[in-house]
């Protein structure tokens, strides 16, 4: 009788799994609508746009777009987290085309930088208000041989350095004919050649490429502060993405990079669960439970975490293991009003530079300042970072107006390390995902895509895999001889 009736059941869902393929349903549940969230229900819509799967993007924020934000001073609005892209960032730049959004320029004219000590300025660009391009280019001359003298040569190799990183990257937009599916980081950075970079600081790679020790502690110190809120002990690869972040030719989405994740959201068929946080994920057996704090609970067949686990306490069941890892924090303050000179030991607020950096000194009690935007000769819109909160005592230190003070706490990235370990994409042996795996390797918008649209590749696939015949003509990674010998 029990055997008889498992053979049908057996019959039964074979015929089920052979035959309607088109048919069946599968539920995929997203923790998170950043970048990663929103690309990954993108890329699993564009490659597989026969299959009925049914997307549901969580997130308890009651806005999609995660660390895209934006904020609103004096009536203008501002990125408040991701704001700079870079003009090889491809996926980002096909979806603001795709959704018909503009593009904002960095403005022609460089920002004056000022490298700050605590106590003097190291170093100065020249500046000049002229709208005139012939004074523009001498003061772009002036400041290349100032900067020449006192970082010397291997201020050239600096270009090269990361212009060699970005190259390998472009791997990954590489067709997926000759790409493969990867199922963890490791390979998926051997594959690009990046992995080696994880496994240096920042500064023995420098070093070691006879970078001038100048150079490292002061201008590079700066970038990797300003961009990770971290010192030249950060991974190599983290490193040199940081440096990328700081050429010319840098956009931006016009109105703020969050819409990205909202137009994606929008043109993907999805049900949007926003302000709904997920605390606990429990897998029953082939199918995931999903429960939330509003007391709502959803099952799906696959579930995908695309935000950083670090300091989330969902409760999984069974338990997961994934390497510890710290997440820096960056204190964003937004300031409009005046800085006050005399804090920088000067006199007048126009000898202080549009950006001001800093080196690494416990003493400081920030890692920059810049100028959003002008709006008067008393009344300037300042955008600050720190890796602690600024407290109204200091602030007044630092300003002499202080009309309107917006303060935001970012878990902002992680906290990179050489050697960097890595979490797995897998978080178990069924359809538990991980994109934010990733993270480790550079955290960035474009970094958050990359991994979505290999995380949509890998589900797919892997989906696939349990039917007879694979309906999505894709390579599976274990089958992927490149997989077992990286190039390298
Ligand atoms: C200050 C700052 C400056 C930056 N500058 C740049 C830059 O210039 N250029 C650049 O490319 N990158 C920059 N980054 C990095 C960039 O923001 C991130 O790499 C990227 O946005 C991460 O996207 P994500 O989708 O992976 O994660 P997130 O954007 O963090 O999205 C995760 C989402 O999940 C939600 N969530 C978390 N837990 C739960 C839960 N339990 N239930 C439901 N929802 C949950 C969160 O609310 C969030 O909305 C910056 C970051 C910060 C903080
Ligand atoms: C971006 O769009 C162009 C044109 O549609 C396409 O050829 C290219 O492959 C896309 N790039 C990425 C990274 O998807
Ligand atoms: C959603 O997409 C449609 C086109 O597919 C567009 O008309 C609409 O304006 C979009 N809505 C939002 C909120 O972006
Ligand atoms: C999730 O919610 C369901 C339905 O309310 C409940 O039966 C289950 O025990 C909950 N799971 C956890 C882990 O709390
Ligand atoms: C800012 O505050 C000062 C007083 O501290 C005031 O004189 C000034 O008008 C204010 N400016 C703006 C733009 O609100």
């Amino acid at each position: 009788m029990l055997t008889t009736t498992l053979i049908t059941l057996i019959t039964l869902t074979l015929t089920l799994t052979t035959t309607t393929s088109t048919t069946t349903t599968t539920n995929i549940c997203i923790i998170g609508t950043g970048i990663s969230g929103s690309s990954l229900s993108h890329f699993l819509r564009h490659y597989s746009p026969t299959q009925t799967q049914t997307i549901h993007l969580f997130d308890r924020h009651t806005k999609p777009g995660g660390r895209m934000a934006t904020v609103t001073i004096g009536g203008d609005t501002f990125e408040a987290g991701a704001s700079i892209l870079h003009p090889k960032n491809y996926h980002a730049l096909n979806f603001t085309k795709m959704l018909g959004l503009g593009v904002e320029k960095g403005s022609e004219r460089a920002m004056s930088l000022g490298i700050w000590d605590g106590g003097k300025f190291l170093f100065k660009t020249v500046d000049s208000e002229s709208k005139s391009a012939v004074v523009q280019y001498l003061v772009s001359v002036v400041n290349s041989v100032r900067m020449l003298l006192r970082y010397g040569v291997s201020l050239l190799k600096m270009n090269t350095f990361v212009e060699v990183t970005v190259d390998s990257f472009l791997k990954y937009y590489e067709s997926t004919e000759t790409r493969p599916i990867f199922s963890n980081v490791e390979d998926m950075l051997k594959w690009a050649g990046l992995y080696d970079l994880t496994t240096k600081t920042l500064e023995d790679e420098l070093v070691g490429l006879n970078f001038s020790p100048l150079l490292i502690q002061e201008l590079i110190t700066v970038i990797t502060r300003i961009n990770y809120g971290q010192s030249v002990s950060m991974s190599g690869l983290a490193g040199a993405v940081s440096l990328a972040g700081s050429g010319g030719d840098l956009w931006a989405v016009e109105g703020g990079n969050w819409q990205m994740a909202a137009g994606l959201l929008n043109r993907s068929d999805v049900t949007l669960h926003l302000q709904e946080e997920i605390s606990t994920v429990t897998n029953l057996g082939g199918l995931y439970e999903l429960n939330s704090t509003n007391g709502n609970s959803y099952t799906c067949q696959v579930a995908v975490v695309a935000t950083p686990l670090d300091e989330l306490n969902i409760q999984f069941t069974p338990q997961i293991s994934i390497p510890e890892r710290k997440l820096q924090h960056t204190y964003t303050t937004f300031i409009r009003g005046l800085l006050n000179p005399a804090y920088f030991g000067l006199d007048k607020v126009s000898d202080i530079p549009e950006l001001v950096g800093t080196i690494e000194n416990p003493e400081l009690p920030f890692t920059c300042i810049s100028v959003l935007k002008q709006n008067k000769v008393n009344d300037v819109t300042y955008k600050m970072f720190s890796r602690q909160s600024m407290t109204d005592a200091l602030l007044d230190q630092i300003f002499s107006i202080r009309n309107e003070t917006f303060r935001i706490n970012w878990g902002a990235y992680p906290h990179y390390h050489a050697p960097e370990k890595f979490a797995p994409f897998m978080l178990d042996d069924d359809h538990l995902y991980y994109i934010n795996a990733f993270e480790n390797a550079a955290s960035t918008m474009e970094t958050g895509a990359v991994a979505a649209e290999n995380m949509a590749r890998l589900i797919l696939s892997r989906l696939s895999d349990k039917k007879p015949s694979s309906s999505y003509g894709l390579k599976t990674s274990t089958a992927d001889s490149n997989l077992q010998h990286p190039e390298l």
